[in-house]
């Protein structure tokens, strides 16, 4: 007897900054390089914990509560919409839970998460914070400073070994507001089959970004993926 075994097709989602800069969350590369009037290293690095870990601290705090305040835009609707019709899992580079909020259920945080709490000593003490601040003096279990939940330059990227088979198994690739300059994030468009259908979705269109055979939407966020749902769903 012959069985006929249908799939939902995948379609794997990589998202950048410009996903939720609709809902007021500033991106990184689009003002002089500053990160809210910071420089990065001066705030996402280990070395910066070290040297001033106050100020570190307080910048993430003000992070996140700038994320409790934002909500989930057009294109964050849509894509949660898109489970209906296809298996769908989101390889996000934000630190922001907007993806969840807007109803996608599998979301996989590569650069990890603004409203989780890790042990400085030891990574697999992770907290949840609720949308509470880290001040200085608060601990883990083992007595060690806390620190945001955040991979910052130079450190690794544990999740990168999770997001790797996800892509090679993609029958459509949606890149969305990433500038695909940080690594080894940018690494995983090439991981996709050949065969697969891949989309660049990103109002500046592929301006310096070095990747072939993608069909380029050169729009925003909020209206670019809307249109693409509902050609997928036709
Ligand atoms: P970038 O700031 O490098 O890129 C944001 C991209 O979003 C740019 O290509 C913009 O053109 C685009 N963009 C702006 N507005 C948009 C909109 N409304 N809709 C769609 N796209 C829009 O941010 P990322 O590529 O996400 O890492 O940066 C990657 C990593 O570098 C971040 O995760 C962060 C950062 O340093 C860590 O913090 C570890």
């Amino acid at each position: 007897m012959d069985f006929l075994i249908c799939r939902m097709k995948r379609i794997v989602i990589l998202s950048g900054a410009g996903m939720s800069a609709e809902s007021g969350l500033k991106t990184f590369r689009d003002s002089d390089g500053l990160w809210e009037n910071h420089n990065v290293y001066d705030v996402a690095t280990p070395e910066a914990f070290a040297r001033d870990p106050e100020l570190v601290l307080n910048f993430y705090n003000e992070r996140r509560l700038q994320v409790l305040e934002a909500e989930p835009n057009k294109a964050h609707l849509a894509l949660a919409d898109l489970e209906k019709h296809f298996h769908v899992t989101i390889i996000t580079q934000n630190i922001d839970n907007l993806h969840e909020r807007a109803g996608s259920t599998r979301v996989l945080h590569l650069h990890g998460e603004i409203d989780l709490a890790r042990s400085s000593i030891d990574a697999s003490l992770i907290y949840p914070l609720n949308g509470s601040q880290i001040n200085i003096g608060d601990t883990c279990e083992k007595g060690s400073q806390l620190r945001p939940h955040i991979v910052w330059f130079g450190e690794p990227v544990p999740m990168i070994e999770e997001a790797i088979p996800i892509v090679e198994l993609a029958d459509i690739l949606m890149v969305i507001g990433t500038s695909l300059a940080v690594y080894p994030a940018a690494g995983l468009v090439n991981y996709a089959p050949h065969f697969a259908d891949k989309f660049y979705i990103d109002p500046n269109g592929m301006d310096g970004v070095n990747i072939h055979n993608f069909n380029v939407i050169a729009k925003k966020a909020g209206d670019g993926v809307p249109e693409l749902v509902m050609r997928l769903l036709e």
